[in-house]
């Protein structure tokens, strides 16, 4: 009997821990949907790694802090999967966008703050409850998170707080998905090397070294660290993990 082929959607894959995410995906036999912010140029390039691998791909540009624009998204996404997949229905979120701000409980700024929720906590909540209809039953939500959560470390307070938000949201998914058979859970990475807040993980040595040694794996994480895990999520041998945060850090500060 053949099995359809499942869909995943993935925003944030153009660079980064998305564009991982989205390749081992495809890489396990998935067709992709991702999202970019700003970066057409990249995505594009992800996009034509998938079909390299023999899998569908498509990008669209999403601010994922504008939930006023999430119906038009949504739209645009259900009218590509019924001309191409002969139904708007799609199997795997991984709501992972996201952006860093670094600064101290007293100097954040209202605004700092409040793109920080809207991009890390209400534009997760207001994404996934928009493509709720479309996700298929049995399938499955994972929220990015943070290692953050966690651990604290100084001037992440208003990033690390929307992250904490979101492992409680994942928690009320999965009760309330139950009945559908989705399954909702959190990755939460440790520091990675990508362009996140700015790129210091990549390119400060000293911050570099700082991680690596309070990590029982004694190094800084890296974008492959985190894509094969996700992919793993969507397989079916992880149908039973169910409100989970599982942290992916190399064992920072065990
Ligand atoms: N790197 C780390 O150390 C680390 C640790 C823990 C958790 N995380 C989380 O992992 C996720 C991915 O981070 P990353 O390290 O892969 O970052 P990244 O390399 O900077 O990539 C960010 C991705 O998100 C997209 N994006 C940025 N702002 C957006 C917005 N307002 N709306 C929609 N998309 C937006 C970017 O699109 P463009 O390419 O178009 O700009 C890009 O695809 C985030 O949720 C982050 O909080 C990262």
């Amino acid at each position: 009997m053949e099995t359809k082929t499942k869909i995943a959607l993935v925003t944030g894959g153009s660079r980064g821990l998305g564009r991982d995410m989205v390749l081992n995906l495809a890489k396990n036999g998935n067709n992709i949907i991702f999202t970019y912010h700003t970066n057409a140029i990249e995505a594009d390039k992800v996009v034509a790694e998938v079909l390299a691998l023999g899998q569908k791909a498509i990008a669209y540009p999403l601010d994922t802090s504008k939930v006023d624009t999430f119906d038009t998204f949504v739209g645009k996404v259900s009218q590509h999967l019924r001309e191409h997949e002969g139904s708007p229905n799609f199997d795997f979120l991984i709501n992972n966008a996201g952006t860093g701000v670094y600064g101290s409980v007293t100097d954040t700024t209202e605004e700092a703050f409040d793109n920080m929720m809207n991009i890390h906590f209400k534009g997760v909540y207001f994404l996934t409850q928009k493509l709720l209809p479309t996700l298929n039953d049995g399938g499955r939500i994972i929220n990015i998170s943070s290692g953050l959560t966690r651990v604290s470390f100084p001037n992440v307070s208003a990033y690390a707080s929307m992250k904490g938000a979101i492992e409680t949201y994942t928690k009320c998914l999965a009760k309330e998905l139950g009945p559908r058979k989705i399954t909702a859970n959190c990755v939460a990475p440790g520091a990675i090397a990508t362009d996140f807040g700015g790129g210091s993980n990549k390119s400060d040595e000293g911050k570099r070294n700082a991680i690596a040694s309070i990590t029982a794996l004694g190094r800084v994480g890296e974008p492959e660290d985190i894509g094969g895990v996700v992919a793993f999520i969507c397989t079916p041998e992880a149908g039973w993990m169910n409100g989970q945060r599982i942290e992916l850090s190399g064992g920072m500060m065990v």
